[in-house]
This record gives structure tokens, C-alpha cells and sequence, in this order.
């Protein structure tokens, strides 16, 4: 099935030069070694790859999901890396579990573009597919964003909008670190502020989440 914004990022990958230096976020997890070189990470929404290549060349394997079979194509096709970089075209929100898991699911800039059905199936798909100890580190648009509510609202659908063509969910940030945490994850760092994602001239409010899978033995000393 077709989701929510597919047609719109396979014509802006064919139309623009997105970045190809790593999004500040990817910068900052490692920085802050929630992931490391040993680590098998999958990264939900890869668009052109670039945190994918950046978290490859730190030595992490690399799993790049995005549902852009062409971008996807492309990438695949262009790939001069080793063997812990791969992409996969699909949807997010419908992954089958993966044998072994992952140490770190990453998503940025994605979360928003699924519907809040999707966002907590896959949400639940991360906690299954953590390794223990293994963390999920999401950025995503949130109700403090300064284009929340611009465009028309999207039927059935509170807090989403088309605005200049495009589908977005506006996630609720207390919402979100709940429904987080109602997965079992643990909530390492949470915030929505400015100074995440600063893109030319404006310096917007956005989410950034990290969690954690506890191991069992800690889930039991909690208990
Ligand atoms: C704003 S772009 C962010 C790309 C990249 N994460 C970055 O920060 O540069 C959102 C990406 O998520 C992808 N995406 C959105 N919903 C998806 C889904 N359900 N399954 C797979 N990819 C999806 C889009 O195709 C697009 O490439």
C-alpha cells in the first residue's frame, strides 16, 4: 500500500539536492555514544542516506530503511561502502520482526509523516526489536513547531496538516514520552526546544527523544 507522502519524497529526491553532510542529531548520538562502532543499528527513513553513510563510517552496521524505491534504487546501486551499509525499500510501519534485533533503532524527521496508528505500531515494532541495553533515538516535529496548525487540517486526523503540499502529524510531546514509555522503553532524555535542527534562517522547536531497553535483570531489580 501506498503511504501517507510517498509521491511527495520520491519527486523531492529527484528534484533536489537534499544534505549530504549527517543531520545534527546523528552527530549527537554518537557524540553522546548512544551508538558505537560494534553496533547493529536500523534506521526508520533514511531519505538520500546521509546519517546512514555517517553512522556507517563510524563503524556501525547499518540497516537504512525508506519506503523511496527509486531514492532507495539509487542509493543501492551507487554503493561503494563496505558491507555494514545496506538500504531496503519499505514501509516503516509494516516491518517484520528481525531475528537477533538491533542495538538502536534511529529515526529522524519521520515520525510526523506516518499517522498516530502507525507511529504506535512502530513504536512497539522498536521495543520488540531492541537488543537489551538497546536505545531508540527519535527526532521528530512536535506541537511547538512553528508551522503547527499552518495549512489545512487533514480530516479524522487531529494535528495533521497539508501545509505547501505536504502531510504532517504534530506529535504531542507529553503524549509521545508516554506512549514511549508505556512500551517498556525508559526514557533516557526527552525535550522539545529550539536549536535541534536549525535549517537556514530559522531555528524551529523539535522533539528529540532517547530511550532504552532495560535489561531483564533491571527490569526485575525496579520491580
Ligand atoms: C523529512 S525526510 C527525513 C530523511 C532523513 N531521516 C533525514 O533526516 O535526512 C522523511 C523520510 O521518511 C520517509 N518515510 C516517511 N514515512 C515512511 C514510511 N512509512 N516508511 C518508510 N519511509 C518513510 C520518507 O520517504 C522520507 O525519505
Amino acid at each position: 500500500m501506498t503511504k501517507v507522502g510517498t509521491s511527495y519524497w520520491e519527486r523531492y529526491y529527484a528534484e533536489h539536492g537534499a544534505p549530504e553532510e549527517p543531520s545534527l542529531f546523528a552527530q549527537y548520538v554518537v557524540e553522546k555514544m548512544y551508538v558505537d562502532e560494534r553496533q547493529d543499528l536500523v534506521e526508520l527513513g533514511c531519505g538520500n542516506g546521509r546519517d546512514a553513510r555517517f553512522l556507517a563510517a563510524q563503524g556501525l552496521s547499518v540497516l537504512a530503511i525508506d519506503q523511496c524505491v527509486g531514492e532507495i534504487g539509487n542509493l543501492s546501486n551507487g554503493m561503494t561502502h563496505g558491507e555494514n551499509l545496506a538500504f531496503k525499500a519499505e514501509d516503516f510501519t509494516e516491518l517484520p520482526d528481525y531475528v537477533g534485533g538491533f542495538d538502536a533503532v534511529y529515526s529522524r524527521f519521520t515520525l510526523h509523516s506516518v499517522k498516530a496508528e502507525d507511529q504506535r505500531r512502530t513504536l512497539q515494532w522498536a521495543e520488540r526489536n531492541l537488543r537489551e541495553n538497546g536505545r531508540l533515538c527519535i527526532e521528530t516535529r512536535g506541537q511547538k513547531n512553528e508551522i503547527y496548525r499552518l495549512g489545512a487540517p487533514v480530516e479524522g486526523e487531529p494535528d495533521a496538516f497539508i501545509y505547501e503540499g505536504h502531510y504532517r502529524r504534530f506529535v504531542d510531546f507529553d503524549g509521545f514520552v508516554e506512549q514511549v514509555s508505556d512500551t517498556g522503553l525508559s526514557i533516557v532524555e526527552a525535550a522539545e526546544d529550539i536549536g535541534f535542527a536549525p535549517f537556514e534562517d530559522t531555528d524551529y522547536h523539535f522533539i528529540r527523544v532517547i530511550a532504552q531497553k532495560q535489561a531483564e535483570l533491571d527490569q526485575f531489580l525496579i520491580l
